[in-house]
Protein backbone atom coordinates (compact mmCIF):
# COMPACT_ATOMS: atom_id res chain seq x y z
CA UNK A 1 0.00 0.00 0.00
CA UNK A 2 1.64 3.44 -0.98
CA UNK A 3 0.37 5.45 1.92
CA UNK A 4 -2.66 5.36 4.45
CA UNK A 5 -4.49 7.70 1.99
CA UNK A 6 -3.91 5.24 -0.41
CA UNK A 7 -6.49 4.42 -3.06
CA UNK A 8 -8.26 0.05 -2.71
CA UNK A 9 -9.48 -1.61 -5.48
CA UNK A 10 -11.10 -4.39 -3.31
CA UNK A 11 -12.85 -7.03 -5.39
CA UNK A 12 -15.27 -8.85 -3.71
CA UNK A 13 -15.93 -6.83 -1.09
CA UNK A 14 -19.42 -7.70 -0.67
CA UNK A 15 -18.62 -11.24 -0.17
CA UNK A 16 -17.91 -12.60 3.55
CA UNK A 17 -14.41 -11.73 4.30
CA UNK A 18 -14.21 -8.81 1.46
CA UNK A 19 -17.16 -7.05 3.31
CA UNK A 20 -15.57 -7.69 6.61
CA UNK A 21 -12.26 -6.01 5.91
CA UNK A 22 -13.71 -3.14 4.55
CA UNK A 23 -15.48 -2.92 7.50
CA UNK A 24 -11.90 -3.45 9.27
CA UNK A 25 -10.54 -0.73 7.28
CA UNK A 26 -12.50 1.96 8.19
CA UNK A 27 -12.23 1.03 11.74
CA UNK A 28 -8.60 2.01 11.54
CA UNK A 29 -7.34 5.21 12.63
CA UNK A 30 -4.09 5.00 10.54
CA UNK A 31 -6.78 4.37 7.53
CA UNK A 32 -7.60 7.86 5.62
CA UNK A 33 -7.68 6.97 1.70
CA UNK A 34 -10.38 5.45 0.04
CA UNK A 35 -11.86 2.29 -1.68
CA UNK A 36 -13.54 0.76 -4.63
CA UNK A 37 -15.60 -2.13 -4.22
CA UNK A 38 -15.37 -3.75 -7.44
CA UNK A 39 -17.96 -7.06 -7.26
CA UNK A 40 -20.27 -9.01 -9.90
CA UNK A 41 -22.86 -9.61 -6.86
CA UNK A 42 -22.97 -13.11 -7.57
CA UNK A 43 -25.10 -15.13 -5.06
CA UNK A 44 -22.46 -15.07 -2.51
CA UNK A 45 -22.12 -11.03 -3.00
CA UNK A 46 -24.58 -9.36 -0.63
CA UNK A 47 -24.09 -5.17 -1.03
CA UNK A 48 -26.17 -5.18 2.58
CA UNK A 49 -23.15 -6.23 4.25
CA UNK A 50 -22.14 -2.71 3.72
CA UNK A 51 -25.22 -0.78 4.20
CA UNK A 52 -23.69 0.92 7.10
CA UNK A 53 -20.28 2.11 5.38
CA UNK A 54 -22.39 3.03 2.46
CA UNK A 55 -24.19 5.44 4.68
CA UNK A 56 -21.19 7.04 6.57
CA UNK A 57 -18.56 7.13 3.25
CA UNK A 58 -20.67 6.22 -0.03
CA UNK A 59 -19.23 8.60 -2.48
CA UNK A 60 -16.91 10.05 -0.71
CA UNK A 61 -14.78 7.48 0.55
CA UNK A 62 -16.72 4.96 -1.07
CA UNK A 63 -17.44 3.57 -3.83
CA UNK A 64 -19.11 0.38 -5.80
CA UNK A 65 -18.80 -0.85 -9.03
CA UNK A 66 -20.83 -3.63 -9.91
CA UNK A 67 -18.73 -5.69 -12.37
CA UNK A 68 -16.94 -8.51 -13.44
CA UNK A 69 -13.05 -9.12 -12.72
CA UNK A 70 -12.72 -10.88 -16.23
CA UNK A 71 -14.13 -8.01 -17.93
CA UNK A 72 -11.15 -6.62 -18.76
CA UNK A 73 -11.96 -2.88 -20.08
CA UNK A 74 -14.44 -2.28 -17.08
CA UNK A 75 -11.59 -3.19 -14.87
CA UNK A 76 -8.62 -0.89 -16.00
CA UNK A 77 -11.50 1.71 -16.96
CA UNK A 78 -12.21 1.65 -12.85
CA UNK A 79 -8.30 1.46 -12.16
CA UNK A 80 -7.75 4.51 -14.20
CA UNK A 81 -10.60 6.37 -13.26
CA UNK A 82 -9.90 6.63 -9.79
CA UNK A 83 -5.91 6.50 -9.81
CA UNK A 84 -6.15 3.07 -8.06
CA UNK A 85 -3.01 2.06 -6.16
CA UNK A 86 -3.63 -1.11 -4.58
CA UNK A 87 -5.51 -3.70 -5.24
CA UNK A 88 -7.14 -6.48 -3.05
CA UNK A 89 -8.28 -9.41 -4.53
CA UNK A 90 -10.81 -11.54 -3.00
CA UNK A 91 -13.36 -11.92 -5.33
CA UNK A 92 -13.83 -15.78 -6.57
CA UNK A 93 -16.06 -18.47 -6.47
CA UNK A 94 -15.28 -19.91 -2.91
CA UNK A 95 -17.21 -23.05 -1.87
CA UNK A 96 -15.29 -26.58 -2.58
CA UNK A 97 -18.50 -28.48 -2.61
CA UNK A 98 -19.99 -26.02 -5.53
CA UNK A 99 -17.13 -26.62 -7.58
CA UNK A 100 -17.43 -30.29 -7.41
CA UNK A 101 -20.97 -30.02 -8.95
CA UNK A 102 -20.07 -27.37 -11.58
CA UNK A 103 -16.50 -26.46 -12.03
CA UNK A 104 -16.61 -24.00 -15.13
CA UNK A 105 -17.26 -20.75 -13.09
CA UNK A 106 -14.56 -21.41 -10.79
CA UNK A 107 -12.07 -20.99 -13.54
CA UNK A 108 -13.70 -18.39 -15.11
CA UNK A 109 -13.72 -16.22 -11.96
CA UNK A 110 -11.25 -17.77 -9.97
CA UNK A 111 -8.71 -18.04 -12.88
CA UNK A 112 -9.50 -15.83 -15.85
CA UNK A 113 -10.77 -13.19 -13.45
CA UNK A 114 -7.34 -13.12 -11.82
CA UNK A 115 -5.43 -13.03 -15.27
CA UNK A 116 -7.86 -10.02 -16.30
CA UNK A 117 -7.02 -8.32 -13.09
CA UNK A 118 -3.15 -8.69 -13.42
CA UNK A 119 -3.44 -7.70 -17.06
CA UNK A 120 -5.63 -4.38 -16.15
CA UNK A 121 -2.65 -3.69 -13.31
CA UNK A 122 -0.15 -4.07 -15.37
CA UNK A 123 -1.71 -2.20 -18.28
CA UNK A 124 -2.37 1.11 -15.87
CA UNK A 125 0.24 0.66 -13.89
CA UNK A 126 3.32 0.27 -16.66
CA UNK A 127 6.29 0.15 -14.36
CA UNK A 128 5.41 1.89 -11.26
CA UNK A 129 6.79 0.10 -8.17
CA UNK A 130 5.09 2.54 -5.75
CA UNK A 131 1.80 0.14 -6.22
CA UNK A 132 0.76 -2.85 -4.92
CA UNK A 133 -1.08 -6.02 -6.17
CA UNK A 134 -2.47 -8.42 -3.11
CA UNK A 135 -3.84 -12.06 -4.08
CA UNK A 136 -5.87 -13.26 -1.32
CA UNK A 137 -5.87 -17.00 -1.42
CA UNK A 138 -6.51 -20.29 0.49
CA UNK A 139 -4.21 -23.19 2.35
CA UNK A 140 -6.05 -25.63 0.38
CA UNK A 141 -3.77 -25.35 -2.95
CA UNK A 142 -1.35 -27.21 -1.05
CA UNK A 143 -3.48 -30.16 -0.62
CA UNK A 144 -4.32 -32.68 2.39
CA UNK A 145 -2.44 -33.07 5.46
CA UNK A 146 -1.62 -36.23 7.49
CA UNK A 147 -1.84 -36.54 11.27
CA UNK A 148 1.09 -34.27 12.09
CA UNK A 149 3.08 -31.59 10.21
CA UNK A 150 1.73 -28.28 8.96
CA UNK A 151 1.87 -26.30 5.89
CA UNK A 152 4.52 -23.68 5.09
CA UNK A 153 5.33 -21.56 2.44
CA UNK A 154 7.63 -23.58 1.10
CA UNK A 155 5.18 -26.61 0.97
CA UNK A 156 4.87 -28.09 -2.65
CA UNK A 157 1.53 -27.32 -4.01
CA UNK A 158 -0.32 -30.07 -4.28
CA UNK A 159 -4.54 -29.58 -4.83
CA UNK A 160 -7.04 -31.77 -4.85
CA UNK A 161 -10.66 -29.95 -6.00
CA UNK A 162 -11.29 -27.72 -8.93
CA UNK A 163 -11.58 -24.94 -6.31
CA UNK A 164 -8.12 -25.40 -4.84
CA UNK A 165 -6.65 -26.11 -8.74
CA UNK A 166 -7.96 -22.69 -9.39
CA UNK A 167 -6.90 -20.87 -6.82
CA UNK A 168 -3.46 -22.64 -7.03
CA UNK A 169 -3.74 -21.20 -11.03
CA UNK A 170 -4.14 -17.74 -10.02
CA UNK A 171 -1.48 -17.72 -7.35
CA UNK A 172 0.74 -19.21 -9.56
CA UNK A 173 -0.12 -16.10 -12.35
CA UNK A 174 0.27 -13.61 -9.84
CA UNK A 175 4.13 -15.20 -9.05
CA UNK A 176 4.44 -15.16 -12.87
CA UNK A 177 4.01 -11.20 -13.11
CA UNK A 178 6.05 -10.52 -10.63
CA UNK A 179 8.90 -12.89 -12.38
CA UNK A 180 8.15 -11.82 -15.58
CA UNK A 181 7.01 -8.03 -15.53
CA UNK A 182 7.99 -7.08 -12.08
CA UNK A 183 4.40 -6.36 -10.86
CA UNK A 184 4.70 -5.67 -7.16
CA UNK A 185 2.17 -8.38 -5.88
CA UNK A 186 1.54 -9.87 -2.15
CA UNK A 187 0.12 -13.58 -1.91
CA UNK A 188 -1.57 -14.94 1.19
CA UNK A 189 -2.53 -18.04 1.80
CA UNK A 190 -5.41 -18.19 4.74
CA UNK A 191 -6.74 -21.10 6.45
CA UNK A 192 -10.82 -21.14 7.74
CA UNK A 193 -12.00 -18.23 8.23
CA UNK A 194 -15.77 -17.58 10.59
CA UNK A 195 -17.44 -14.44 11.61
CA UNK A 196 -19.92 -12.28 10.84
CA UNK A 197 -21.24 -12.20 6.97
CA UNK A 198 -20.52 -16.07 6.43
CA UNK A 199 -22.74 -17.28 4.05
CA UNK A 200 -24.31 -20.18 5.29
CA UNK A 201 -23.63 -22.69 2.59
CA UNK A 202 -20.66 -23.29 4.11
CA UNK A 203 -20.06 -25.48 7.67
CA UNK A 204 -20.25 -23.08 10.74
CA UNK A 205 -23.32 -20.58 9.39
CA UNK A 206 -25.05 -23.39 7.75
CA UNK A 207 -25.18 -25.54 11.21
CA UNK A 208 -25.89 -22.53 13.36
CA UNK A 209 -29.28 -21.81 10.86
CA UNK A 210 -29.78 -25.55 10.87
CA UNK A 211 -29.79 -25.42 14.64
CA UNK A 212 -32.26 -22.86 14.79
CA UNK A 213 -34.65 -24.43 12.71
CA UNK A 214 -34.06 -27.73 14.48
CA UNK A 215 -33.23 -29.68 10.94
CA UNK A 216 -30.35 -32.12 10.71
CA UNK A 217 -26.47 -31.38 10.78
CA UNK A 218 -25.12 -33.01 8.51
CA UNK A 219 -21.16 -33.98 8.88
CA UNK A 220 -19.76 -35.48 5.80
CA UNK A 221 -18.22 -38.67 6.25
CA UNK A 222 -16.54 -40.03 10.04
CA UNK A 223 -16.40 -35.92 11.18
CA UNK A 224 -12.87 -36.48 11.83
CA UNK A 225 -11.56 -33.96 8.88
CA UNK A 226 -9.75 -31.21 10.53
CA UNK A 227 -9.46 -27.51 9.69
CA UNK A 228 -7.35 -25.04 11.12
CA UNK A 229 -10.01 -22.22 11.94
CA UNK A 230 -9.78 -18.10 12.32
CA UNK A 231 -11.45 -15.41 13.21
CA UNK A 232 -12.21 -13.39 10.17
CA UNK A 233 -11.13 -10.02 11.63
CA UNK A 234 -7.56 -11.91 12.75
CA UNK A 235 -7.69 -12.63 8.78
CA UNK A 236 -8.08 -9.01 7.70
CA UNK A 237 -5.45 -7.41 10.06
CA UNK A 238 -3.26 -9.77 8.82
CA UNK A 239 -3.86 -8.69 4.94
CA UNK A 240 -3.88 -4.76 6.48
CA UNK A 241 -0.30 -6.15 8.04
CA UNK A 242 0.97 -7.51 4.63
CA UNK A 243 -0.13 -4.04 2.34
CA UNK A 244 1.35 -2.00 4.63
CA UNK A 245 4.56 -3.76 5.55
CA UNK A 246 5.02 -6.75 3.08
CA UNK A 247 7.98 -7.73 0.81
CA UNK A 248 7.18 -7.71 -2.75
CA UNK A 249 6.63 -11.17 -4.58
CA UNK A 250 6.25 -12.89 -1.16
CA UNK A 251 3.55 -15.50 0.16
CA UNK A 252 2.23 -15.06 3.83
CA UNK A 253 0.70 -18.26 5.50
CA UNK A 254 -2.10 -17.00 7.82
CA UNK A 255 -3.59 -19.36 9.97
CA UNK A 256 -5.41 -20.00 13.65
CA UNK A 257 -3.07 -22.35 14.63
CA UNK A 258 -6.73 -23.39 16.22
CA UNK A 259 -7.31 -27.01 14.94
CA UNK A 260 -10.47 -28.45 15.64
CA UNK A 261 -12.18 -32.11 13.77
CA UNK A 262 -15.25 -30.85 12.29
CA UNK A 263 -17.74 -33.10 14.82
CA UNK A 264 -15.87 -32.32 17.59
CA UNK A 265 -16.77 -28.42 15.94
CA UNK A 266 -19.85 -29.42 15.64
CA UNK A 267 -20.42 -30.41 19.52
CA UNK A 268 -18.98 -27.04 20.34
CA UNK A 269 -21.38 -25.23 18.32
CA UNK A 270 -24.03 -27.09 19.48
CA UNK A 271 -23.58 -26.60 22.97
CA UNK A 272 -23.07 -22.70 21.95
CA UNK A 273 -26.18 -22.16 20.39
CA UNK A 274 -27.64 -24.00 23.00
CA UNK A 275 -26.67 -21.70 25.76
CA UNK A 276 -27.35 -18.67 24.31
CA UNK A 277 -31.12 -19.75 23.44
CA UNK A 278 -31.51 -21.64 27.09
CA UNK A 279 -31.93 -25.01 26.09
CA UNK A 280 -30.35 -28.08 27.63
CA UNK A 281 -26.69 -27.92 26.92
CA UNK A 282 -26.92 -31.43 24.62
CA UNK A 283 -30.33 -29.98 23.02
CA UNK A 284 -28.99 -29.54 19.65
CA UNK A 285 -26.91 -32.79 19.18
CA UNK A 286 -29.67 -34.83 18.57
CA UNK A 287 -29.74 -33.13 15.27
CA UNK A 288 -26.60 -34.25 14.32
CA UNK A 289 -26.20 -36.53 10.89
CA UNK A 290 -23.69 -38.42 9.67
CA UNK A 291 -23.85 -37.82 5.55
CA UNK A 292 -21.92 -39.31 2.50
CA UNK A 293 -18.52 -38.06 2.73
CA UNK A 294 -17.40 -34.96 0.24
CA UNK A 295 -15.57 -36.80 -2.80
CA UNK A 296 -11.91 -35.59 -2.76
CA UNK A 297 -12.21 -34.74 1.10
CA UNK A 298 -8.62 -33.23 2.28
CA UNK A 299 -8.50 -34.66 5.53
CA UNK A 300 -6.63 -32.23 7.41
CA UNK A 301 -5.03 -28.32 6.93
CA UNK A 302 -2.92 -26.84 9.57
CA UNK A 303 -1.00 -23.71 8.82
CA UNK A 304 2.61 -22.46 9.89
CA UNK A 305 2.22 -18.81 9.99
CA UNK A 306 5.70 -18.15 11.99
CA UNK A 307 6.90 -16.10 8.59
CA UNK A 308 3.92 -13.19 9.05
CA UNK A 309 4.63 -13.41 12.67
CA UNK A 310 7.85 -13.12 13.18
CA UNK A 311 8.06 -10.60 9.98
CA UNK A 312 5.96 -8.34 10.30
CA UNK A 313 4.47 -8.75 13.73
CA UNK A 314 0.93 -10.23 13.30
CA UNK A 315 -0.64 -12.18 15.35
CA UNK A 316 -4.38 -13.56 16.56
CA UNK A 317 -6.01 -11.35 18.28
CA UNK A 318 -9.59 -13.25 19.24
CA UNK A 319 -9.64 -16.81 20.96
CA UNK A 320 -11.86 -19.37 19.22
CA UNK A 321 -13.99 -19.12 22.63
CA UNK A 322 -14.38 -15.73 22.09
CA UNK A 323 -14.85 -15.58 18.62
CA UNK A 324 -17.08 -18.48 18.75
CA UNK A 325 -19.20 -16.45 20.75
CA UNK A 326 -19.17 -13.56 18.88
CA UNK A 327 -20.24 -15.59 15.42
CA UNK A 328 -23.36 -16.99 17.17
CA UNK A 329 -24.30 -13.81 19.10
CA UNK A 330 -24.11 -12.14 15.27
CA UNK A 331 -26.32 -14.45 13.52
CA UNK A 332 -29.16 -14.75 16.80
CA UNK A 333 -28.58 -10.85 16.62
CA UNK A 334 -29.41 -10.59 12.54
CA UNK A 335 -32.61 -12.97 11.73
CA UNK A 336 -33.54 -10.32 8.98
CA UNK A 337 -29.96 -11.11 7.40
CA UNK A 338 -30.84 -14.45 7.32
CA UNK A 339 -34.11 -14.22 5.90
CA UNK A 340 -32.97 -11.88 3.24
CA UNK A 341 -30.34 -14.40 2.13
CA UNK A 342 -32.79 -16.81 2.52
CA UNK A 343 -35.83 -15.54 0.23
CA UNK A 344 -33.27 -13.73 -2.08
CA UNK A 345 -35.00 -10.46 -0.82
CA UNK A 346 -31.44 -8.78 -0.14
CA UNK A 347 -31.84 -8.97 -4.22
CA UNK A 348 -34.91 -6.33 -4.50
CA UNK A 349 -32.71 -4.47 -2.31
CA UNK A 350 -29.96 -4.33 -4.42
CA UNK A 351 -32.05 -3.49 -6.93
CA UNK A 352 -33.47 -0.54 -5.32
CA UNK A 353 -30.05 0.35 -4.40
CA UNK A 354 -27.49 0.03 -7.51
CA UNK A 355 -29.08 -1.48 -10.12
CA UNK A 356 -31.64 1.80 -10.62
CA UNK A 357 -28.83 4.62 -10.46
P1 LIG B 1 -17.48 -15.34 -0.82
O1 LIG B 1 -17.97 -16.42 -1.72
O2 LIG B 1 -18.21 -15.06 0.44
O3 LIG B 1 -17.39 -13.96 -1.62
C1 LIG B 1 -16.89 -13.88 -2.92
C2 LIG B 1 -17.27 -12.51 -3.49
O4 LIG B 1 -16.73 -12.41 -4.81
C3 LIG B 1 -18.79 -12.30 -3.63
O5 LIG B 1 -19.13 -11.02 -3.17
C4 LIG B 1 -19.04 -12.45 -5.12
O6 LIG B 1 -20.16 -11.70 -5.58
C5 LIG B 1 -17.73 -11.93 -5.69
N1 LIG B 1 -17.45 -12.44 -7.04
C6 LIG B 1 -17.53 -13.72 -7.46
N2 LIG B 1 -17.22 -13.80 -8.77
C7 LIG B 1 -16.91 -12.55 -9.17
C8 LIG B 1 -16.50 -11.99 -10.41
N3 LIG B 1 -16.34 -12.74 -11.49
N4 LIG B 1 -16.25 -10.65 -10.47
C9 LIG B 1 -16.43 -9.87 -9.37
N5 LIG B 1 -16.84 -10.36 -8.18
C10 LIG B 1 -17.07 -11.67 -8.09
O7 LIG B 1 -15.96 -15.70 -0.54
P2 LIG B 1 -15.08 -15.47 0.79
O8 LIG B 1 -15.26 -16.64 1.69
O9 LIG B 1 -15.32 -14.11 1.28
O10 LIG B 1 -13.61 -15.59 0.18
C11 LIG B 1 -12.94 -14.43 -0.32
C12 LIG B 1 -11.57 -14.84 -0.83
O11 LIG B 1 -10.81 -15.40 0.23
C13 LIG B 1 -11.60 -15.89 -1.93
O12 LIG B 1 -10.61 -15.57 -2.89
C14 LIG B 1 -11.25 -17.19 -1.21
O13 LIG B 1 -10.62 -18.09 -2.09
C15 LIG B 1 -10.32 -16.68 -0.14
N6 LIG B 1 -10.27 -17.47 1.11
C16 LIG B 1 -11.41 -17.78 1.77
C17 LIG B 1 -11.33 -18.45 2.98
C18 LIG B 1 -12.56 -18.79 3.78
O14 LIG B 1 -12.46 -19.49 4.78
N7 LIG B 1 -13.75 -18.32 3.40
C19 LIG B 1 -10.08 -18.83 3.49
C20 LIG B 1 -8.92 -18.51 2.76
C21 LIG B 1 -9.03 -17.81 1.58
O1 LIG C 1 -9.16 -23.63 4.13
C1 LIG C 1 -9.65 -22.46 3.54
C2 LIG C 1 -10.94 -22.75 2.81
O2 LIG C 1 -11.93 -22.96 3.80
C3 LIG C 1 -11.34 -21.64 1.84
O3 LIG C 1 -10.38 -21.53 0.84
C4 LIG C 1 -12.72 -21.92 1.23
O4 LIG C 1 -13.13 -20.82 0.43
C5 LIG C 1 -13.70 -22.12 2.36
O5 LIG C 1 -14.98 -22.44 1.84
C6 LIG C 1 -13.23 -23.22 3.31
O6 LIG C 1 -13.26 -24.51 2.66
P1 LIG C 1 -13.74 -25.84 3.43
O7 LIG C 1 -14.15 -26.82 2.43
O8 LIG C 1 -12.77 -26.24 4.45
O9 LIG C 1 -15.02 -25.20 4.21
P2 LIG C 1 -16.51 -25.75 4.43
O10 LIG C 1 -17.16 -24.81 5.38
O11 LIG C 1 -17.20 -26.04 3.16
O12 LIG C 1 -16.25 -27.12 5.17
C7 LIG C 1 -15.50 -27.19 6.38
C8 LIG C 1 -15.39 -28.65 6.76
O13 LIG C 1 -16.69 -29.13 7.13
C9 LIG C 1 -14.94 -29.55 5.63
O14 LIG C 1 -14.13 -30.59 6.16
C10 LIG C 1 -16.23 -30.14 5.07
C11 LIG C 1 -17.12 -30.22 6.30
N1 LIG C 1 -18.57 -30.03 6.07
C12 LIG C 1 -18.97 -28.95 5.36
C13 LIG C 1 -20.31 -28.70 5.15
C14 LIG C 1 -20.77 -27.52 4.33
C15 LIG C 1 -19.48 -30.91 6.64
O15 LIG C 1 -19.11 -31.88 7.32
N2 LIG C 1 -20.81 -30.66 6.44
C16 LIG C 1 -21.27 -29.61 5.70
O16 LIG C 1 -22.51 -29.46 5.54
Amino acid sequence: MASSASTLLVTGGAGFIGSNFIHYLFKQADFTGTVINVDKLTYAGNPENLSDIEKEHGGTRYFFEKADICDHEKISAVVEKYSIDTVVNFAAESHVDRSIFGPKEFIQTNIVGTFTLLEAAKKVWGARQDVLFHHVSTDEVYGSLGETDFFHENTPYAPRSPYSASKAASDHLVSAYFYTYHLPVTISNCSNNYGPFHFPEKLIPLMILNMLEEKPLPVYGDGKNVRDWLFVEDHCSAIYAILKKGRHGETYNIGGENEWTNIELVNLLCEKVAEKNNKPREYYKKLITFVNDRPGHDRRYAINCDKIKNELGWKQAVTFAEGLDRTVTWYLANPEWIEHIKSGEYRTWLEKNYETR
